[in-house]
């Protein structure tokens, strides 16, 4: 196991990004895909120009986990709020890799003059919650049972971090 490296992701990380993210469709809650999506739409998120959209992938010798920023919603005033997504390895898990991975996004994003950053986190992921606190994200909201997968309803929770540059050391939320 070497030293890792987060880099901007590559056509030729898309295999192994598909095959962490479709053991997630096939066993886990922490997407809402029930059969894994074609290669294809990871290639255009990938490949993604837009402003505010990044892709990027932890790797030693080999890619261990990827984080990505893409539209909340397509309507344009929505275009200074960013979606944030990550998925490692489980082999990976347990390192500290997430936090690698959204410092440089989110890092990029503030750069950029990104507004808010969200994350959607299904209900139960105790791990995806404390890596979302412990970036400065607070819970703003639950939304109940807006999935069905694995034959039962799943909340999520909405989790919102603000990079407005006056709030800067202070918690989301709080009167600053
Ligand atoms: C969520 C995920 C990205 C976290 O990645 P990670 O770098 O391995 O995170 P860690 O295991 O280091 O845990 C992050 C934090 O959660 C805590 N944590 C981990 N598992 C936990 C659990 N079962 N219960 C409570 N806390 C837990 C860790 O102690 C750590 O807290 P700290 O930052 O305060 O030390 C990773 O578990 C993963 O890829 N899961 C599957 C995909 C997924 O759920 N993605 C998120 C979709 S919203």
């Amino acid at each position: 196991m070497g030293p890792v490296l987060v880099r901007d992701a590559d056509p030729a990380d898309l295999p192994r990004i598909a095959a962490i993210y479709d053991e997630q469709v096939r066993t886990a809650i922490s997407t809402f895909d029930l059969v894994p999506p074609p290669v294809d739409q990871w290639a255009a998120k990938v490949g993604s120009t837009r402003p505010g959209d990044h892709f990027l992938v932890a790797q030693d010798d080999g890619v261990l986990g990827f984080a990505y920023s893409s539209t909340y919603r397509p309507r344009p005033a929505y275009d200074r709020t960013r979606e944030v997504s990550v998925y490692l390895d489980e082999a990976a898990r347990g390192r500290g890799l997430s936090r690698l991975l959204y410092a440089e996004l989110l890092a990029r994003l503030r750069a950029e003059g990104v507004r808010t950053v969200l994350a959607v986190i299904a209900l139960p992921n105790e791990a995806s919650e404390a890596l979302h606190r412990g970036c400065g994200f607070e819970r703003v909201g639950v939304l109940p049972e807006v999935g069905w997968k694995f034959e039962r309803w799943i909340d999520t929770a909405l989790w919102a971090l603000s990079l407005d540059p006056a709030r800067r050391g202070t918690p989301p939320g709080r009167p600053g």
